[in-house]
């Protein structure tokens, strides 16, 4: 595991109390939440802030780096007299509080973003024509509202190589980017693997990778939507189309379970580009590069888009009226004996259809729906036990919690956007994360970097983990007991704890410091891949849910599915 230095942040994404405060901006009075970002205030106010580097999922850091979002205030004195700060501040770092007085359209004001735009263009090339960020960049859009016609620093721009592929997915030009930092914090904040860096300072300062290597993020797509020019953009899209020549219709990512909530963006009945659709509950505004850039396939020309007869070793092409024939001939033939297998990368229409062929047409009961082995696919034995087939709680809900247990997953592959947001929660709400796995990835990224503590036992070993888990629950809290199930409180007397540290290699006292890490409020458990696929998966569930309730938090069981419906 690389050592990223990730640490929690104190950085709260909603820094406002829920105390109230009175503030004006424009003449308009406000009762806004105490600490609230005034960009946030103003805009429910009906009234527009501009700005670039400031972005309401992202921590403040080192931001305030635009000062496109200059504004003018005041405070309101006890004795009732206004007193004007002498000069301006940025809206985007500048907390709501008692008696404070916004302007935003002053002369001052607008003298001020002129002012910035022309600093911020002095280097920036003009390259608006040739741009993938043309038609839809907030540079060019503040540009024509805010700035100046004409720029007085005539000098030589800097210069860098242009366009350069800083991943797989992500083209980088260094001479569009102003610095906003918005991806080196997506990149620390949210995505976690803290590959981007503003390298260098003063007039060096650039974006980049440490050591210059590749950009190898599973979550890179989202640097190009956050970057407020186009500095970053994608390599697929590169020159496909301008945002004019687009139609746009929404989805939902069809890659994994997790549901990203999707924009599909086509041109001449092409898929060009896939960008996410904010649903807060899901996937906020993100999507993994699984989702984002697994769309090449749709408009392949390599797609086989002909019926293929084998022919001995040959394939031989054939139209679709003959392929219907001899399906439908081969499936008569075989009738009660024909069978079909749908399953969970189908909707659920395709699979009602198919059993209703097969059922009412051939009079075959030969169905099944699972791929993988039989106990993954069991979503019964999960629903029989808890009544749920997958989730116990939504995506969301796991931000609530106080901990949150992930076993048996590499969750950034797996489940990518349940990766993210339990990130977020260790991150931005301090929620202790505990992580067993047998296998840790080494990958970019991994919940390996924050848990703490990590469980890493003995392939196989799952059962023996989880009930050293719940001895070390059960360790020194006597009601702990009464709350489990017969069939398990009946089972406890038979486990030895030097039986299960022999089994999954985990040291007794991780066991009770994983214990401790979860015992401090309301839990969750989000189970992956490795207890799904376990032949003892009924167990598993009947401990996990076990575990729960000695934890006080009954039903807090995600065991997300592994296709997409
Ligand atoms: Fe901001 Fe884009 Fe530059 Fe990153 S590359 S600092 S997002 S302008
Ligand atoms: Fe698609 Fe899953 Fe990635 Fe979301 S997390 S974009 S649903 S593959
Ligand atoms: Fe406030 Fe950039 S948005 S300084």
């Amino acid at each position: 595991m690389a050592d990223r230095s990730l640490t929690q942040t104190e950085v709260s994404l909603n820094p406002a109390s829920s105390d109230m405060v009175d503030i004006t901006i424009d003449g308009i009075e406000l009762s806004v939440p105490k600490g609230e970002n005034i960009i946030e205030s103003a805009r429910k106010a009906g009234i527009d802030i501009p700005y670039f580097c400031y972005h309401p999922r992202l921590s403040k850091g080192d931001a305030a780096n635009c000062r496109m979002c200059l504004v003018d205030t005041a405070s309101k004195m006890p004795d009732g007299t206004v007193r004007k700060m002498p000069k301006p501040q940025t809206a985007c770092t500048l907390p709501a509080s008692p008696g404070l007085i916004v302007y935003t359209n002053t002369e001052q004001v607008f003298k001020d973003r002129r002012g910035i735009l022309e600093f911020l263009l002095i280097n920036h090339p003009l390259d608006c024509p040739v741009c993938d960020r043309g038609g839809e960049c907030p540079l060019q859009n503040n540009t024509i509202f805010y700035g100046a016609s004409s720029s007085r620093y005539t000098e030589e721009k800097r210069h860098y190589p242009k366009a350069y592929p800083l991943s797989t997915h992500v083209v980088f030009d260094s001479e569009r980017c102003i610095q906003c930092a918005r991806c080196t914090r997506f990149s620390e904040d949210i995505s976690g693997d803290a590959q981007l860096a503003l390298l260098k300072r003063g007039a060096d300062a650039h974006i980049g990778t440490f050591a210059h290597t590749e950009y190898n993020s599973k979550f890179s797509g989202n640097v190009i939507e956050l970057c407020p020019v186009g500095a970053l953009t994608s390599r697929s899209y590169r020159f496909k189309a301008r945002p004019w020549d687009l139609q746009t219709q929404n989805s939902i990512c069809s890659r994994c379970s997790n549901g990203c909530n999707i924009k599909l963006d086509y041109r001449m009945d092409s898929v060009v580009r896939v960008n996410a659709r904010l649903n807060e509950a899901v996937n906020e505004e993100w999507t993994c590069d699984k989702g984002k850039f697994g769309h090449d396939y749709i408009s392949s020309p390599d797609r086989l888009t002909t019926p293929l007869l084998r022919n001995g070793t040959e394939f031989q092409p054939i139209s679709w009226g003959q392929a219907y024939q001899l399906l439908v001939a081969q499936l008569k033939k075989a009738g009660g004996h024909a069978g079909a297998v749908g399953g969970g990368r189908c909707t659920n229409e395709d699979n009602y259809m198919l059993q209703k062929l097969f059922r009412e047409q051939l009079k075959s009961t030969h169905l099944d729906s699972r791929w993988l082995p039989a106990p993954a696919a069991a979503g019964d034995t999960l629903y029989n036990r808890t009544g749920f087939r997958s989730m116990g709680m939504s995506i969301a809900d796991l931000e609530d919690k106080k901990a949150i247990f992930v076993i048996g997953s590499n969750l950034e592959d797996e489940q990518p956007i349940i990766f993210l947001r339990v990130r977020k929660a260790w991150r931005f709400k301090q929620v202790n994360v505990v992580y067993a796995h047998s296998h840790v990835s080494g990958d970019s990224v991994s919940v390996a970097d924050f848990a703490s503590p990590l469980l890493q036992y003995k392939a196989g070993s799952e059962l023996d983990l989880l009930r050293g888990v719940l001895l070390s629950l059960l360790s020194g809290n006597p009601d702990g007991s009464a709350k489990l199930t017969p069939p398990v409180a009946g089972s406890v007397s038979s486990w030895s704890l030097d039986d299960i540290v022999a089994a999954t290699g985990i040291d007794s006292s991780v066991f009770a410091d994983a214990a401790a890490a979860l015992r401090c409020g309301p839990a969750a458990i989000v189970a992956g891949s490795a207890l799904q696929l376990s032949p003892h998966y009924g167990e598993a569930v009947d401990l996990m849910e076990a575990i729960l309730a000695v934890l006080d938090s009954p039903g807090n069981l995600a065991v997300p599915v592994l296709e997409c419906n």
